[in-house]
């Protein structure tokens, strides 16, 4: 989310009646595919015992698919919260809230990495797990098919 421009939502009078998300900017296009896709995974670190201002500021933006009673497509997704400490199961929890829309089978990963300065590139445990999470949507929307 990081290298995206969304911008938060404004609440617009005219959502409901508008074919496509007011604000202009990245936040569209990343809507339309996350409610396209067969399979998403969403992830956060957690700062403050929640997720990250980037991931919220989205979140809110999906706001248009429930407000055009656009359900998502995906059969299944993901969910990474990783914290330093602890405040995964908060943030896990409040990542759940992008799978209200749907009915996607949920798998999830909640971490503890250590403080911010740690290199996120030596938690090689977390990070297989990671990739556990992502092969099994991969063989779960594969053997659908
Ligand atoms: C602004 C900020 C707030 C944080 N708040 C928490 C917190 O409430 N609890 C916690 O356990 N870790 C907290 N952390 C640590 C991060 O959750 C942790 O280091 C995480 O692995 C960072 O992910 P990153 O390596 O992708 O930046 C915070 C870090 C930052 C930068």
């Amino acid at each position: 989310m990081n290298q995206y421009k969304i911008a938060p939502c404004q609440a617009h009078d005219s959502c409901a009646s508008a074919t496509e998300c007011l604000a202009k900017d990245d936040g569209n296009w990343i809507m339309d595919r996350f409610q396209q896709a067969d399979g998403v995974i969403v992830a956060s670190p957690v700062y403050f015992g929640t997720i990250s201002a980037q991931i919220k500021t989205f979140m809110d933006r999906t706001f248009f698919l429930f407000h055009h009673q656009k359900d998502l497509n995906a059969k299944c997704a993901g969910i990474i919260a990783i914290d330093g400490r602890g405040g995964s199961d908060e943030a896990s929890r409040e990542l759940g809230k992008f799978f209200r829309l749907g009915s996607s089978k949920v798998f999830i990963l909640k971490g503890h990495a250590g403080p911010p300065d740690n290199d996120p590139k030596k938690q090689t445990e977390l990070i297989k797990k990671a990739e556990t999470i992502g092969q099994k949507i991969a063989d779960m929307l594969l053997s659908n098919r």
